[in-house]
């Protein structure tokens, strides 16, 4: 691979950094050989309420399979990320929040003012009958009080589930059915872009199919005009008036749960990932200052939503553990104008930003001068995470955004894993544009080929890794059996992590992309199975499948192979109703982006559709279809090759 350029490590950062390139060396030798050392020592990192005594417990094998860290340990996960900063840093600013309108004012909370808020906001889930162990859906813009929700269920030990304000009615009602959930936090409104999305309105539509849902607290964030049902829904500043202030940490045991998130599998509804307390935050904390060699009074900026395992981690529990100054964004990359990310850098002198390679390819889209005309000058680091990163984008990031002095952080990592799991640390790490480059401490990565076995040197396979990590998901809400099937069949003994991958000669792993029937399109991970359950749910559909496709701006976008009913016509108008469809039962984000009517689908003899086959069709690459023989009707693939919609 000479051909690949290499980015050494600039002077300073090996100067300056906490982690040299021996540093790291050993650091990720020690945490192989001596993992129960190991990570004793970094829990130190944790403030305890009882210090655990054992570290990792675990086996990935079927008859005794089970997963802990730090068992023994006690801790409130709130208190580390506010109380324990109170005496250092209480007056230094916690959370900044930048609003979509730039002709609005910011926000700024101190860790004391974080804490007072979080205190209420506890109590009002308290008053309102939330308890340890219950669990909280959040359905939130991207206004402090999301922030302030999800710790505050931290603080009283309920369990959150973040829901993305993008998710659709029917999408939000099944995560509320799926815990069990009898509480939701929302607000009347969103805003993005400059439109307001209606909140408040998608939960009644969904408490229409969420017969266990009891409680609607309300942030008043717009101020729009919305219905507010008698015994079920509250107004959160109203209730904020008659709580006390202060709300003491709820003692919690280390493998206790913190949160659910959902995401989307190759099979089936969408999975409740289940993290727990000690573990998951010492991996977002670690991991946040090793990655990004964080240090106090650096301004961070991670730009996702909260409603992705990205914004949890990393707007929220990572920094505020390791007591940092967090930039909290409700905007979109794009408005008013392209310059809208470098102008937010310019206004917060902000020193590391963190997004997702397809916003870079949308700004870059737009042309330089978007970003030319801003300073840019406070930037140090430069983050990416959720979709490989083409190394035009990564070269574009490097030289036009950040002038060829800021070292490309791309994490690669999971809703699965907690945090980074293989990354660069700037001041260790040479960097090659599209590597995710080394591991973490205490990560293991193998690659396998199909068989299992484990392939050594320079090379191509499947990513499994090897061990357990304190980050590690601990089972899938509600069924602890496809928790094990989806991870720890495919390869008896290893997590599968579902990607591909390759590593070189130097060791360095280059993510080539998920396996199985996950497609990541814009960072976001979409099942096809999920997007095709819409789809059939349309009168007029019989069957429907799904594949991905590459698309510049969003990385992969969603095809759709569409197959009527008896008797029904296809047409641009019936096109455009079942995008919109898809749209409406599971939200925007899930919307195809090509759709072609299909008289038939290939299938083998047993009924399996071939779905190499219409992947090689979304991709248009026609001229190597491989065997069609083994079809039940090899003429289909004829008729979808002269209707492919491009
Ligand atoms: C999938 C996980 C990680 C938080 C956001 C997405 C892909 C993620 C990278 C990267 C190449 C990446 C993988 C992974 N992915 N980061 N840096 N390079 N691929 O979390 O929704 O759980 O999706 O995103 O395919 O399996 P997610």
């Amino acid at each position: 691979m000479s051909e690949v350029e290499v980015y050494p490590v600039p002077g300073e950062w090996a100067k300056r950094a906490r982690v040299d390139a021996a540093g790291y060396e050993k650091m990720y030798g020690l945490s192989l050989a001596d993992p129960g050392s190991f990570w004793l020592e970094q829990a130190k990192r944790l403030d305890w309420i009882k210090r655990p005594e054992i570290a990792g417990d675990w086996s990935f094998q079927e008859d005794d399979f089970h997963i802990q860290w730090f068992a023994d340990g006690k801790l409130n996960v709130a208190a580390n990320c506010i109380d324990r900063h109170l005496k250092t840093r209480g007056d230094q600013t916690a959370i900044i929040w930048e609003p979509d309108d730039p002709a609005e004012d910011p926000r700024r909370f101190t860790y004391k003012q974080l804490h007072a808020e979080v205190c209420r906001f506890a109590n009002v889930l308290k008053a309102n009958g939330a308890r340890k162990g219950d669990r909280v859906t959040i359905y939130m813009p991207m206004i402090p009080e999301a922030a302030f929700a999800v710790l505050a269920c931290a603080r009283i030990g309920a369990i959150h589930s973040v829901v993305f304000g993008g998710f659709s009615p029917d999408a939000l009602a099944g995560r509320i059915e799926d815990c069990d959930s009898t509480m939701v936090v929302t607000a009347d409104e969103g805003r993005r872009g400059g439109k307001p999305v209606a909140l408040k309105a998608n939960v009644d539509e969904a408490a229409k199919r969420a017969p266990s849902l009891r409680t609607v607290i309300v942030v008043k964030a717009t101020g729009a005009d919305v219905a507010m049902t008698e015994g079920r829904d509250i107004w959160y500043h109203e209730a904020a008036k008659s709580v006390p202030a202060d709300c003491p940490p709820e003692p919690m045991g280390a493998e206790d749960p913190l949160f659910i998130l959902y995401t989307s599998g190759s099979t089936g509804k969408p999975k409740g990932v289940l993290h727990t307390s000690g573990g998951y935050l010492l991996w977002a904390g670690l991991t946040h200052e090793l990655c990004f060699d964080y240090r106090p009074g650096d301004i961070w900026w991670c730009a996702a939503d909260i409603g992705w395992v990205t914004g949890h981690s990393y707007i929220l529990y990572g920094p505020l553990a390791n007591g940092a100054t967090t930039l909290m964004f409700e905007g979109v990359p794009t408005w008013p104008t392209p310059s809208r990310i470098w102008e937010v850098v310019d206004r917060h002198q902000v020193h590391t930003v963190f997004t997702a390679p397809t916003a870079l390819r949308a700004l870059m889209k737009e042309g330089d001068e978007w970003v030319a005309k801003t300073s840019r000058g406070s930037l140090k680091l430069l983050g990416t995470v959720g979709e490989p990163i083409n190394p035009e984008a990564w070269r574009w990031y490097h030289e036009v955004v950040g002038e060829g002095r800021c070292p490309i952080i791309d994490t690669w990592w999971q809703t699965e894993t907690g945090g980074a799991m293989i990354a660069p640390m700037p001041g260790a790490t040479a960097l090659k544009p599209g590597s995710a480059t080394r591991p973490m401490p205490g990560v293991e990565p193998q690659l396998v080929d199909p068989g299992g076995r484990v392939l050594d040197g320079a090379t191509e396979g499947n990513l499994v890794i090897a061990r357990s990590w304190p980050g590690q998901m601990r089972t899938v809400w509600g069924d602890h059996a496809r928790f094990f099937q989806t991870y720890f069949s495919a390869y008896p003994g290893k997590y599968f992590t579902g990607d591909g991958c390759r590593r070189d000669e130097d060791g360095y792993y280059w993510i080539t992309g998920r396996v199985d029937d996950v497609i990541n399109v814009s960072g976001h991970r979409m099942g096809t199975a999920e997007v095709e359950s819409a789809l059939v749910l349309h009168p007029q559909v019989a069957e429907a499948a799904v594949v991905g496709m590459p698309h510049d701006v969003k990385g992969q976008g969603i095809y759709a192979y569409v197959t009527l009913n008896a008797g029904e016509e296809s047409s641009d108008d019936l096109r455009t109703e079942l995008r919109n469809w898809v749209r409406k039962e599971i939200g925007p984000i899930a919307t195809p982006d090509a759709l072609q009517f299909a008289p038939g689908l290939p299938k083998t003899r047993s009924g399996k559709i071939m779905r190499r086959i219409l992947r090689k069709i979304a991709e248009g690459d026609v001229s190597s279809l491989g065997d069609t023989s083994t079809l039940a009707d090899p003429t289909v693939v004829d008729d979808l090759v002269a209707n492919r919609v491009s």
